[in-house]
């Protein structure tokens, strides 16, 4: 029987919507809210008013390039968590609504997970079990999937996400937000191994980010201090040099996550992963590990409501369906 699924994202400041027709992403439209660049980050509440504003056009949209009905719609899918609270409320009460003037079932999706499952959208896909290292904004862990909906966490971040520390080195450099896109922009033309940055090594798979952020700090005040210019005449050295001591710490621990479980096919998944430098030196390990190495589409990495779509169709094949009382969970585990 045909499954045509509509699935929507709202857990931060992406609005988007994507329909999945039997497995087969038909539409994903993304609807970036701008208005928190001039704040320099993501302010909560902005977020939810902006979710509100953008999510009948964005379904509309997403329907109208699937060419599909409301009325063919056999499930609604939503993210239920991790994310902001209140953004996450926006698109879980409109699934529900519509789901229930609709008559059909509701599918809660984990976002995390989606970002694993972005894999499965389109060829070629990683064989079970694989490692995935999910580095985004809210998030970095190593996890070892060992089918479409059963994960394990093997190492996590014990402070700031990868995708955090790109952010705040970037505004402490002074570049705009979001700085982690841009910050790698302009590292393309730097030299990485100019100046030197802490790579903290922490117990088992586990990783931490705080501590080259005050080295940063440090690095900055000190060199300003004796010339005002020194950003501004090595920033494209400063940027390489920081983006290759956050790859080096990602990489040190997947590699012995890889070793130690005997596993060679490694996925990255998350907004960090369109990473120019972290995607080129996945490819470097590929060939001295002989890892088989998985990196999405940039249209997949960063939040995007087709891996919520894609997530959704494996639910929906297992019937594994939400209730109309569920809710966000703003801290929901893999
Ligand atoms: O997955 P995502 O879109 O949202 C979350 O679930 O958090 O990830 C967003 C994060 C931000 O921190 C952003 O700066 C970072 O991904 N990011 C990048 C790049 N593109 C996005 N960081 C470094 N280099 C990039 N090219
Ligand atoms: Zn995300």
């Amino acid at each position: 029987m045909t499954s045509i699924i509509l699935a929507i994202e709202s857990s931060c400041d992406d609005t988007s919507a994507a329909v999945i027709k039997d497995g087969k992403i038909c539409s994903n439209i993304v609807a970036t809210q701008a208005v928190h660049e001039k704040y320099g980050g993501v302010v909560p509440e902005l977020a939810s008013r902006a979710h509100e504003q953008n999510i009948i056009p964005v379904v509309s949209q997403a329907l109208l390039t699937a060419n599909i009905t409301k009325s063919e719609l056999t499930a609604v899918a939503f993210t239920r968590g991790p994310g902001l609270l209140g953004a996450l409320l926006v698109g879980c009460s409109f699934a529900k609504a519509l789901a229930l003037g609709l008559q059909i079932p509701i599918i809660e999706v984990n976002h995390m997970q989606a970002h694993i499952l972005a894999h499965f959208i389109d060829d070629p896909k990683p064989a079970f079990p694989f490692l995935c290292l999910t580095v985004s904004g809210g998030h970095t862990q190593i996890v070892l999937v060992k089918d479409f909906l059963q994960m394990e966490v093997l190492g996590q971040t014990t402070d700031d996400a990868v995708g955090e520390a790109f952010d705040k080195s970037a505004k402490l450099l002074g570049l705009p937000y979001p700085g982690g896109p841009l910050l790698d922009k302009i590292a393309q033309t730097g030299n990485p191994h100019k100046y030197t940055f802490p790579i903290v090594n922490m117990p088992g798979y586990d990783f931490s980010f705080s501590g080259i952020k005050t080295s940063i700090l440090n690095f900055i005040k000190n060199n300003t201090a004796q010339n005002p210019e020194f950003i501004t005449q090595n920033l494209a050295d400063i940027c390489a040099s920081i983006q290759q001591a956050l790859i080096a710490t990602l990489l040190k621990k997947l590699l012995i996550a890889a070793q130690e479980t005997g596993i060679s096919e490694i996925a990255i998944a998350g907004g960090v992963s369109a990473n120019s430098g972290l995607r080129q030196t996945m490819q470097q390990y590929a060939k001295k590990y002989g890892w088989n190495v998985y990196i999405p589409d940039f249209a997949y990495c960063t939040d995007n409501a087709a891996m919520i779509a894609i997530t959704a169709h494996y639910k929906y094949l297992a019937g594994n369906f939400a209730s109309q009382l569920a809710s966000p969970d703003p801290r929901m585990k893999l």
